[in-house]
């Protein structure tokens, strides 16, 4: 056990913050440490946008459908970029269509994803709280057309931060031995079973997003965020093809 590993291990989603603002010197670290990220094949195929903008924020958290992308001290959103290499690859001569394939997607979410995800291990080391945003995704081009996000970019996530004015629960996990495995994939003879504490425990917790009641035993949860369906995220891949990003699926 160390310092960091005791940060790690009592992550929470913060989701209302206080009234003070990151100071420079400090979100200035928080981007060098997003910037010393590894990235795949060294060719950095993401960039990071920050919302400032009272009348963008607002847009944005009505996409989102949650007040905290608005009232968040800090808000970011993660891109996939790959229109920055395609511009270097254009200025040497090359065609714009080099790396529009989804492997090169792929590379910058990845990248994106890894470089905020560091940012949280600093942001909360800081004594701070941070909030990953998929909601982003709720409606990508939307998203696009607000922030101007030209050809081969997409959003990834967003990532609200500032200092925390709540105090969360350690929200459950599921057990590392339905998780981890070694060599091969474990198969469960019965998953109900496996996860029969788990859903105990996930109904002890409140999310305090609505106190009223626990959460509902993680089975319950899986049925209906599985059943569910947002027509505008499920048919995200339209929106990637649109940016530019050719899937070459086989004929
Ligand atoms: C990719 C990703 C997207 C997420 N999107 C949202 C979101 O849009 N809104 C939100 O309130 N929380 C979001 N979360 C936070 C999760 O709800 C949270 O991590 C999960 O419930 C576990 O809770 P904990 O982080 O407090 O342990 C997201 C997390 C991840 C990793």
């Amino acid at each position: 056990m160390n310092k960091t590993i005791k940060v790690q291990l009592n992550h929470k989603s913060i989701r209302a913050f206080k009234d003070k603002k990151v100071d420079k010197d400090t979100l200035n670290t928080l981007f060098e440490v997003a910037n010393r990220t590894s990235s795949s094949v060294a060719m950095q195929s993401y960039s990071i946008i920050r919302i400032t903008d009272k009348e963008k924020r607002k847009k944005l958290s009505e996409i989102c459908n949650q007040p905290y992308v608005e009232t968040a001290p800090e808000l970011l959103l993660f891109i996939v970029d790959g229109f920055r290499n395609a511009k270097i690859s254009q200025a040497m001569g090359e065609g714009i269509n080099n790396g529009n394939d989804m492997d090169k997607f792929f590379q910058g979410f990845t990248d994106g994803a890894i470089a905020c995800q560091n940012m949280v291990v600093a942001i909360e080391s800081l004594g701070m709280g941070a909030v990953y945003l998929g909601s982003m995704l709720n409606d990508s081009q939307a998203v696009i057309d607000l922030l101007e996000l030209p050809e081969l970019t997409f959003p990834i996530v967003g990532l609200g931060f500032g200092y925390p004015d709540q105090a969360p629960q350690l929200k459950p996990r599921m057990d590392l031995s339905l998780k981890v495995f070694e060599n091969t994939y474990k198969i469960q003879d019965d998953y109900l079973e496996s996860i029969r504490e788990y859903d105990k425990e996930m109904k002890t917790y409140y999310d305090l997003r609505d106190t009223s009641k626990p959460l509902d035993e993680f089975s319950k949860q899986v049925v209906s965020r599985l059943k569910g369906e947002n027509k505008k995220r499920s048919g995200i891949l339209n929106v990637i093809g649109d940016q530019g990003f050719n899937f070459k699926l086989k004929d």
